[in-house]
């Protein structure tokens, strides 16, 4: 059986909190091997459209697919490990006390082999997945630019550094789906740069697809096929970052005029 073109299909999605509709009837699609952007002005719905579809907040209504298989109201870990559809927070999270190698090794150790025994397991078989995971944890660390930290504890490092080893470990299990919320955010022009070059990477020679959250213009442009736009948890637009940028209610709304 081939695999299906849509990877995610969000239908109706509708998110309230209190009197604020956070996200109104959204639909979006993501197909196999697409990079789309996620745009939108400060609290028009974006993050809280990532927390419903990730399992981490339960929407009103509406219907999330991933690969043709239903997962609305699913918790988070299990679309993780299951669906390998995985995301990011505003906020970078990193084990601060692992160096970056050990950083990505747990990470991929936590999704492969989620069991605790098989994390405390001695023996051969241990031993060759640990290895595995040591080889795809350098892969991934000469990728990022991280070869000269690798063995720095990952708290010492900048938070731009501390961006990279999170999407890195991201990268560990092989997911299908990957959504980033704000990730170039207080980084400079260079990491942004590595940034980008890590997602085309993956998205090329790994296969997986993004939705990415994004308020930098020219990254959008650069980096995807296709953009949504929200505003006041709507969508306000759809179109190539070329005609999204063009369009007249997305200028006054987002763009400043
Ligand atoms: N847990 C929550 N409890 C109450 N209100 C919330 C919660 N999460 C989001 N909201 C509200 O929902 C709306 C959308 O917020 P959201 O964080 O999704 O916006 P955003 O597009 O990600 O904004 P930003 O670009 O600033 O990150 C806002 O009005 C926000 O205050
Ligand atoms: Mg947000």
């Amino acid at each position: 059986m081939t695999a299906p073109l849509t990877i995610l299909e969000v239908k109706g999605l509708t998110k309230s909190y209190g009197a604020v509709r956070a996200v109104d009837s959204v639909d979006l699609h993501i197909d196999r091997g697409e990079i789309l952007g996620l745009i939108g002005p400060n609290g028009s719905g974006k993050s809280t459209f990532f927390d419903c579809t990730t399992g981490l907040a339960e929407p009103d209504t509406g219907k999330v697919l991933l690969e043709g298989t239903e997962i609305t109201n699913w918790p988070l870990n299990r679309i993780a490990r299951e669906g390998r559809m995985l995301r990011s927070f505003q906020k970078t999270v990193v084990f601060k006390q692992l160096d970056v190698e050990e950083n990505l090794v747990i990470a991929g150790q936590m999704f492969a082999f989620p069991s605790v025994a098989s994390t405390f397991s001695f023996g051969r078989a241990a031993r060759d997945r640990v290895a595995g995971l040591r080889r795809h944890a350098r892969e991934l660390i000469e990728l990022t630019g991280l070869g000269h930290v690798a063995h720095m504890p990952a708290g010492n490092l900048s938070g731009g550094q501390q961006k990279l080893i999170q999407f890195a470990s991201m990268l560990m299990p092989d997911p299908r789906l990957i959504m980033l919320d704000e990730p170039m955010a207080g980084i400079n022009p260079k990491l942004i740069e590595r940034v980008v070059d890590t997602i085309q990477y993956a998205n090329r020679e790994m296969g997986v697809s993004f939705l990415v959250i994004e308020h930098n213009i020219d990254v959008v442009t650069n980096l995807c096929s296709r953009a949504i736009v929200l505003d006041q948890g709507r969508k306000l637009c759809e179109g190539t970052p070329a005609e999204v940028i063009a369009n007249k209610d997305v200028r006054e709304a987002y763009l400043g005029g």
